[in-house]
């Protein structure tokens, strides 16, 4: 670990600690709650039994397990080992058995306005036909398949569809660009890859095929097929023989099809997420264990009730809430889902709020992000809306500002619904610390507890737990069932990454603080991962594909506070002379704006930076480190710290001196 992005003493985070409010749940909300106190007690005194008994109560399996915990290979645990079942069996078919085939699953609206409502029946046959459909195509049990499509129900297929016959899928998000797929593709050994033409955002169609072809036209691929659904009716180009659409082989398939049961331990999905190195990692989850795990959270958090609730995560299938929160945990629990294609601002400002008035939206979970950007549209916007039948939000992604939490609760959730902010991460595949909704008096800006079953300390740099009051790192002291099995093809890094900090321990990678009542503050990363919009950017990654175009000679990047995005990325870059600089324009603003566009390209619009400078030096210690510190400093208009390590003390001066002079 190196330099620190925001120290658990920082002075700017102390006040949010004197937060004093709090709000207890109403006692008719503790009254129907799904999960009450007692469940602490009962984990408390027998962790395994308790999740055992999740296990058995929330899964169907098709060979019951024995084995709760296997530690024999720590830090590779195994959770219900000795036991079988399948993902997309649990997720629909046992709903259809039970005689729920007529209930809604999804509720699906498309940013143009488009409309279906699938049923459990229905989805049932959707997935064995898709499965029926990818096996003909050649993918086993065991194949990997990427995945690069909207918000569209077929995602929701293509998902249950690879793990019906326990092909490990591997999803990438639609905004990331032909070079990130690429070395997704590659890493998983990918050999069927499920797209569409494209998706609508921002009121118009988006390519998503293009960076397909793009990708494996750059070689090295496993690829045989790319199964192409049609959204936005665009042209596509076409390779005879690899390329095939959906509509000519799925809807002609069988429904019937014979789910493949697994082991628990059968991987579920390939994730790839940033790091603090430049390549991405991809965090690999099983079955048994993380499917108990994102149903128990789903059950206890989000407080649902099958029958009459309708649920709503804005998430992207892109992202682990997407996995856990809008596929796995829902679907298993037998929800009524709304998934939606586009952007919260179209066509209008109001789309969300017309979403959630429109199909009576009872339990809302998305980001801070999110809740920010709409404070800055203004209330009169979902106060146009009749938003009476929210009764709980949640929140994920960052830590969410006390300012954030009660605009939310006031505006959104009309002082009533309870909030949930959840604290979980790619590797721990599902929520971790988060309040109960009907047992835990909330307070704005804390996650607060570890949920029943998961053991969460916060621990000083010797690895000693910190008393009330005291900061230091977040650390995950026992194993849990949708806890990471690894990094694909890199045991390694898994071990260094997570487990060598403090040995034994699993380490978050987040700074935390205790406060007085002894509930858990999240206080950001302590590593060089950004958390921008509440998705995790690496600044090696980014620095990478600066330094790759030829322009650029150096580069460094921050993570700056930003009032929307939590933190955006500035780059700082020094420009190389010579034969290099033959062909770049002498105005900065234009090798900034090529500089922009070419990070988009290297990883996707996401990241990149909100600002780049250019400058003549960076800063750096004597052994060559580059101190991100001082340059977030600059990054967000603060006066320089402490630059005696400095190996030239005069180099900040000579940057600022440089950002100073008229552009
Ligand atoms: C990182 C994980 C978990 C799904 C979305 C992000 C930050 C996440 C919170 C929260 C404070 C949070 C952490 C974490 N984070 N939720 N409620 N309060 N910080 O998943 O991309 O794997 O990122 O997001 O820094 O380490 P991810």
């Amino acid at each position: 670990m190196t330099d620190v992005q925001s120290t658990p003493d920082s002075p700017a985070l102390e006040n949010l600690l004197h937060e004093t409010r709090t709000f207890p749940p109403t006692p008719a909300f503790a009254a129907q709650a799904n999960v009450q106190a007692e469940a602490y007690e009962r984990a408390d005194a027998d962790r395994l039994g308790f999740w055992a008994d999740n296990a058995r109560a929330l899964l169907d399996w098709q060979t019951p397990f024995e084995t709760v915990l296997d530690d024999s290979a720590a830090p590779r645990y195994g959770w219900f080992t000795d036991g079988r079942l399948n993902a997309a069996y649990n997720a629909v078919d046992r709903h259809v058995a039970a005689g729920n085939g007529d209930r809604v699953a999804i509720l699906w609206e498309g940013e143009d306005g488009e409309q279906r409502r699938i049923t459990y029946g229905e989805l049932a046959a959707d997935v064995a036909r898709a499965a029926n459909a990818i096996s003909a195509l050649g993918v086993g049990t065991g194949d990997r398949v990427a995945i690069y499509l909207p918000m569209i129900p077929e995602a929701v297929v293509a998902l249950l569809a690879c793990a019906r016959i326990g092909a490990p899928h591997s999803v990438v998000f639609g905004g990331f660009s032909a070079e990130a797929l690429h070395s997704r593709i590659l890493d998983a050994e990918a050999k069927l890859v499920i797209t569409a033409d494209g998706g609508y955002r921002r009121g118009g169609a988006s390519p998503l095929k293009p960076a397909v072809d793009d990708a494996l036209a750059k070689g090295g691929t496993a690829v045989e097929h790319v199964l192409v659904v049609r959204r936005t009716g665009g042209d596509v180009a076409w390779t005879p023989q690899r390329d095939v659409w959906w509509h000519d082989v799925v809807p002609q398939a069988s429904a019937e099809h014979e789910p493949v049961w697994v082991d628990a331990e059968h991987p579920l999905f390939i994730l790839y997420t940033s790091g603090t190195t430049g390549k991405p990692k991809g965090i690999f989850h099983t079955t048994g264990g993380y499917l108990t795990q994102a149903a128990y959270t789903h059950h206890a958090v989000f407080d649902l009730k099958p029958e009459t609730d309708v649920y709503w995560c804005t998430a992207d299938i892109g992202w682990i809430t997407g996995h856990s929160y809008v596929v796995y945990g829902p679907l298993v629990n037998g929800a009524t889902q709304v998934i939606y294609e586009g952007t919260p601002d179209t066509p209008h400002k109001g789309r969300w709020w017309e979403i959630v008035q429109k199909y009576g939206v009872t339990i809302l979970y998305t980001a801070p992000t999110a809740i920010r950007t709409c404070m800055k549209w203004g209330e009169d916007i979902p106060a146009g809306f009749d938003l009476s039948s929210l009764r709980l939000l949640g929140s994920v992604g960052e830590p969410i500002n006390p300012e954030a939490w009660m605009w939310y609760r006031r505006v959104i959730g009309g002082d009533r619904a309870p909030i949930v902010d959840t604290w979980w991460q790619t590797e721990t595949g599902a929520i971790m610390i988060s309040p109960l909704p009907g047992v835990t008096a909330t307070k704005p800006g804390s996650a607060q507890t570890p949920l029943p079953g998961v053991v969460a300390e916060v621990l000083d740099d010797a690895g000693h737990a910190v008393g009330n009051g005291q900061g230091g790192y977040l650390a995950l002291t026992e194993p849990w069932p949708s806890m990471l099995r690894g990094i694909w093809g890199d045991e390694k890094r898994f071990a260094e990454t997570y487990w060598s900090r403090f040995p034994g321990v699993y380490f978050a990678g987040d700074g935390a603080k205790k406060d007085e009542d002894g509930d858990i503050w999240l206080l950001g990363r302590v590593d060089d991962v950004m958390n921008v919009s509440g998705h995790r950017l690496s600044t090696t990654e980014i620095e990478s594909a600066l330094v790759s175009h030829p322009w650029v000679a150096e580069a460094a990047v921050v993570g700056a506070a930003d009032e929307t995005t939590g933190q955006a990325v500035v780059a700082f870059v020094i420009l190389r002379g010579g034969d290099e600089a033959a062909d770049r324009p002498d105005d900065d603003a234009e090798v900034v704006a090529t500089l922009r566009g070419h990070v988009g390209q290297a990883i996707g619009p996401i990241a990149k930076p909100r600002s780049i400078l250019v400058v003549s030096e960076l800063p750096k210690t004597r052994s060559g480190k580059i101190m991100r510190r001082l340059l977030r400093d600059v990054a967000e208009n603060r006066s320089v710290g402490d630059v005696t390590t400095l190996a030239d003390s005069g180099v900040m001066s000579l940057i600022q001196q440089g950002l100073a002079k008229p552009a």
